[in-house]
């Protein structure tokens, strides 16, 4: 699918990969929504895109249902969106302090799952009433998961739980959407230098790049936004998570 001129919607746009992203598809020529929960970052991304801001928390079905309606009536239903909003806490399951709180879990199945299933039906129910493109393709919805979906170390458990709901939704949502021509795809980072990698890894050392076998370094979040580019304009991607990792495993 070409970006330009196209409706384009993306998620967790304040920051890290989503911000990179509402750039790139900006400079393809895409009308941009940036969606995130802070206000502050919101403004600053949509004024430097030239596009939308609407601060709204994703995992709430009413807010995010306004903020997609608000973004069809300013740009029409969007062919694309990118989610990549995100919530990273590390929490031992027992420690000194005692047992792990459910609540925490509650907090990141809501932030990475629940807000993804949300975007995913929202973004999906648009597409559906837009008229298919030469190729039959209406559109794309594309997720970010993360290699600890894979291989979560020590204290990622509710992470890696959240993040492993986002890869099982991709195939069964790509099956049933294909009928109207639209792909759901998964993007699964491996280490980007970013707010949610240091909310993570608080103590991170930076030797960890050293076990990337290459680059030994970490990710861009540019390098994210151009492999989102990649899988928007290239139709034959569908129903699977690409990972973005330098070959790195845990
Ligand atoms: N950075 C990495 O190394 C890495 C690795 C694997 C996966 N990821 C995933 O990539 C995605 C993007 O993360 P990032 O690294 O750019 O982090 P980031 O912290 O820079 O960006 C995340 C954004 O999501 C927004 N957000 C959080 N909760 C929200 C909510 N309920 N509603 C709306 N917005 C909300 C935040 O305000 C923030 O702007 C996340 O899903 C993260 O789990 C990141």
């Amino acid at each position: 699918m070409e970006l330009w001129q196209c409706a384009a919607v993306v998620t967790g746009a304040a920051s890290g990969l989503g911000a990179e992203t509402a750039r790139y598809l900006a400079e393809a020529g895409a009308k941009v929504t940036a969606i995130d929960i802070d206000a502050a970052g919101v403004d600053k991304v949509s004024r430097q895109i030239g596009g939308l801001g609407i601060v709204c928390d994703v995992s709430d079905a009413a807010a995010t249902e306004a903020a997609i309606a608000q973004a069809r009536q300013t740009h029409g239903a969007a062919r694309v969106l990118v989610h990549c909003v995100g919530r990273a806490e590390a929490h031992r399951l027992i420690s000194a302090e005692g047992v792990m709180e459910l609540d925490a879990f509650r907090r990141l199945v809501d932030v990475n799952l629940i807000s993804s299933f949300n975007v995913l039906r929202l973004a999906a129910a648009d597409m559906a009433t837009l008229p298919p493109l030469g190729s039959g393709e209406r559109g794309i919805i594309i997720f970010t998961a993360s290699v600890a979906a894979y291989e979560g170390q020590s204290g990622e458990t509710a992470y890696a739980a959240s993040k492993g709901g986002v890869v099982s939704m991709i195939l069964p949502a790509a099956r049933e959407l294909g009928r109207i021509g639209v792909r759901v795809v998964g993007i699964a980072p491996g280490l980007f230098g970013t707010p949610t990698l240091f909310a993570m890894e608080r103590n991170l050392d930076p030797r960890i790049v050293e076990d990337i076998p290459f680059p030994h370094r970490f990710g861009d979040p540019a390098e994210f936004a151009l492999l989102v580019v990649h899988v928007v304009k290239n139709v034959m991607i569908n129903g699977t998570v690409l990972r973005l990792d330098g070959g790195y495993h845990r």
